[in-house]
């Protein structure tokens, strides 16, 4: 409460939304905060297995039928539910990516968006400081975190890859036998490449407690024969030189950061042979970096998160492309990736 206020005089309405900062400080995190509740009670996995009124499926997830009532009907104004008289269903982004036998279940994302959080809410502090709030790019850390965070982006990713393969394969005029899938976590990238290209043998790059990852979804894909797996650490692992059709290095330039971002490039050029396509996925901002909001906020993100992570602009990508000895660079907007993919030739 401000003490000593002054009179107030104003005669008309200021000319900005007050209802924007409700948005922003309020309702998105609600909106958040109800989803990962429904996805913890997996009330979408229960609509999906029979269960319809708030009753049978707050029995089902040994729940309050009456608390569960007020979640189903938010879930009703969030998108996610209908409901006809007492009786809810589920909408399709539900029925999708939400119910856990589905092949594109978003595993772990609650319990990534409820980790995140706790981060998030030490971020002026991190601002203050100039200090991640929770570095998960210290080794020990991310060998925990990243198995459960790659599985919640397979769904999305893998849609982003399937449309790139599809766009590759009407660009290129010799066929992809040869795939590096540096960081490549569920695999979510090259096995759509990998389905696209039945001659392609793809290599996975990563930890070794996220290649059986890859390997599990590879194996249900029905493509994991033609993979093989490299464990350990990327910044040493070595590449090979001349010898691959496509590299790939999804989602992994934002947290190496800037110098070892513009290595990692650098090293996945000279691995290409003459013609070969580096594709890179990222959240990436404008030039000002100004804008969009959510690759804005992936670079908060990182600042909480790790040491050197952030997002990089297509200025950054071009400069970084044209170093490493890569010319033709394009991008490919999809519908579920926010930023568009990036290529670029050897
Ligand atoms: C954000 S995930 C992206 C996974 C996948 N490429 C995708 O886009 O869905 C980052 C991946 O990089 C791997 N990773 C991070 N640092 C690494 C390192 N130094 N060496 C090997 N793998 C690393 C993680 O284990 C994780 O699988």
């Amino acid at each position: 409460m401000r003490a000593n206020r002054r009179p107030v005089k104003r005669k008309s309405p200021p000319p900005v939304p007050v209802r924007k900062l409700n948005e922003d400080l309020m309702w998105s995190l609600w909106r958040a905060y109800s989803l990962v509740a429904a996805i913890e009670l997996d009330v979408f996995t229960r609509i999906n297995a029979g269960k319809a009124t708030a009753r049978e499926i707050a029995a089902d997830a040994g729940a309050n039928e009456a608390a569960m009532r007020r979640l189903l009907d938010a879930l009703v104004a969030l998108g996610y539910l209908r409901r006809a008289k007492d009786r809810y269903a589920l909408k399709p982004l539900a029925k999708t990516f939400l119910v856990r036998d589905s092949d594109l279940y978003m595993d772990g994302a609650a319990m990534i968006a409820r980790g995140l959080t706790l981060g998030w809410m030490q971020l002026a502090e991190v601002v203050r400081t100039g200090k991640p709030a929770v570095q998960e790019d210290s080794e020990a850390r991310a060998r925990q975190f990243f198995p459960v965070l790659v599985r919640s982006l397979f769904p999305a990713n893998y849609l982003a890859a399937r449309a790139a393969a599809a766009s590759l394969a009407r660009d290129r005029g010799h066929p992809i036998t040869n795939i590096l899938d540096v960081a490549a976590g569920s695999g979510a990238w090259s096995i759509a490449f990998a389905e696209r290209f039945p001659r392609a043998r793809v290599t996975v790059l990563d930890f070794p407690e996220v290649t059986p990852i890859a390997r599990e979804y590879a194996a249900a894909h029905g493509v994991v024969e033609r993979y093989e797996f490299l464990e350990g650490n990327l910044r040493a692992i070595d590449f090979g030189r001349d010898c691959r059709d496509l590299v790939i290095l999804g989602h992994i330039v934002h947290s190496e950061g800037p110098e070892w971002g513009r290595r990692l490039i650098e090293k996945s050029a000279a691995a290409l042979r003459k013609g070969g396509t580096l594709m890179i996925a990222e959240m990436v901002p404008n030039d000002a970096r100004t804008g969009p909001v959510p690759e804005m906020l992936f670079s908060l993100n990182m600042l909480i998160h790790t040491g050197e992570g952030d997002v990089f602009t297509m200025s950054d990508y071009r400069k970084w492309l044209r170093a490493a000895g890569l010319d033709n660079v394009r991008t490919l907007r999809t519908a579920a990736a926010p930023s568009p993919l990036i290529f670029a030739t050897r």
